[in-house]
């Protein structure tokens, strides 16, 4: 299974085509936040369950409100509640588990999804994407989360800047995953 959390923030895309502004992906005129382009990606290369983590209450697409609300969730350790449920999550084995980095953590409604499953012996692959941070410390928030799972640590990290022209880079990362086990 494909998991990830994405906000595409509300730019204006008049003339975009097929490339990233630094916060959406433009892809055959639709819109898509950078992490859900590059889960997208992953699903064209090895197929599996595509989930898309969404919250109750909705996010603000605006820039400066949408970082705010996430800074004050974070300094209040807040779990958003979910609005989309994994069925039959007992039946995977190996959870992709995609994010962007907010704030450099993982956005609390990663923390909701984690804390929402029992992940005992599953094998969980995080891919990141980013504005300069990297992956900051959220891989091993994950294995804090979840000490029971297996959580690979060589990571996809993709800069917001490199998303739009990321697939081969996605597909050789992927592929070689698969190819070791
Ligand atoms: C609320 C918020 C906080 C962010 N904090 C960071 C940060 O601490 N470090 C960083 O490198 N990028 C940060 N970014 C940039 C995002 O990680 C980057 O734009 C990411 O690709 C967005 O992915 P998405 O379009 O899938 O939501 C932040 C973005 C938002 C909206």
């Amino acid at each position: 299974m494909i998991a990830y959390f994405s906000v595409p923030e509300d730019v204006d895309t008049t003339g975009v085509d097929a490339v990233a502004s630094a916060s959406i992906v433009v892809s055959e005129g639709e819109k898509l936040g950078n992490t859900q382009y590059v889960a997208e990606l992953i699903q064209d290369s090895i197929g599996g369950d595509l989930f898309r983590i969404e919250t109750v209450a909705p996010y603000p697409l605006d820039h400066e409100p949408l970082v705010d609300q996430a800074s004050e969730e974070k300094a209040e350790a807040v779990r958003p509640e979910l609005s989309t449920q994994v069925e039959d999550f007992e039946q995977y084995d190996i959870i992709l588990l995609g994010y962007p980095n907010w704030w450099a953590d993982l956005p609390m409604p990663v923390y909701s999804f984690l804390e929402s499953y029992d992940f005992s012996s599953k094998t969980i692959i995080p891919f990141i994407t980013h504005g300069g941070s990297r992956a900051s410390r959220t891989v091993e928030t994950i294995a804090e989360l979840q000490p029971d799972a297996s959580v690979y640590d060589n990571a996809l990290v993709l800069s917001r800047n490199d998303v739009a022209s990321s697939t081969d880079d996605v597909t050789a990362w992927i592929t070689n995953i698969f190819a070791d086990s």
